[in-house]
């Protein structure tokens, strides 16, 4: 059995179809069924349905073979235990720093809202600017419009969260996309099912283009 680590959502809905193709389809749906356990139309695979954050754990752990993460997340984390064999170029997207429209240039000392701590602070050092890092779980935008920050460090697709916000996108941390990773010991153990689940999602991915 290759269990695969997923979590609900964007992740979720991009990669059903990738999924899909490999003949992986689940049998319940985790939007309406409470299962976090869903077996799927193959026998020999099945999927555990957990939060973003948790794939990596789940992965480096070994309680799941595989798993589908956000680079953003995987970064985070500190991912250098696992294999990061296949990007898969769902759930794109930005880590950006973003402060209000009519702040000033991001200098000197400053205060970051974000919930990516280790890449903020590893990115304003490699600047030389001195920045105390304000920790939280969602909702970033916000910290700027009460006072709490300076500026914040997060995602960006649309840019419509920024806008609807009155901020705006500042500078370019790192382009994101969602990676495929592998347990290390589940790679020599269940080796066959394995990459032959990896050569179906790459062939996959090659006909995308
Ligand atoms: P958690 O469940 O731990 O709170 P989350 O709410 O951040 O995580 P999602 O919003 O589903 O979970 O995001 C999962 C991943 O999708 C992120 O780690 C990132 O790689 C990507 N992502 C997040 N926001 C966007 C977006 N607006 N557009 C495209 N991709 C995104
Ligand atoms: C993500 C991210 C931004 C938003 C950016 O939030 O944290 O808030 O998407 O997307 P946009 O540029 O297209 O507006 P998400 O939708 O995941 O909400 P959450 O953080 O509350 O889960």
């Amino acid at each position: 059995m290759i269990t695969i680590a997923v979590s609900k959502g964007r992740i979720y809905e991009d990669a059903l179809p990738l999924l899909a193709e490999a003949g992986i389809t689940p049998i319940d749906d985790p939007l309406t069924c409470r299962k976090l356990i869903l077996r799927t139309t193959r026998d020999d695979v099945q999927l555990v349905i957990i939060r973003a954050t948790d794939v990596p754990t789940f992965v480096e752990y070994g309680a799941a073979d595989m798993g589908i993460a956000g680079k953003d997340i995987l970064l985070e984390h500190g991912a250098e235990s696992l294999y990061e064999p296949l990007d898969l170029n769902i759930a794109c997207c930005r880590l950006m720093t973003a402060a209000h429209k009519d702040a000033p240039p991001i200098a000197g000392r400053v205060r970051v809202a974000t919930k990516y701590v280790k890449i903020t602070q590893r990115y304003f050092a490699g600047l030389g600017i001195q920045a105390e890092i304000i920790k939280l779980y969602g909702s970033m935008e916000l910290a700027p419009l009460v006072g709490l920050s300076d500026c914040i460090v997060d995602l960006v697709d649309t840019g419509n969260t920024l806008k609807a916000n009155d901020l705006e996108p500042r500078d370019l941390i790192m382009n994101i996309s969602s990676r495929l990773v592998v347990n290390k010991a589940a790679m020599k153990m269940k080796h066959q099912a394995i990459q032959s689940l990896l050569d179906q999602f790459e062939k996959t991915l090659a006909k995308r283009g």
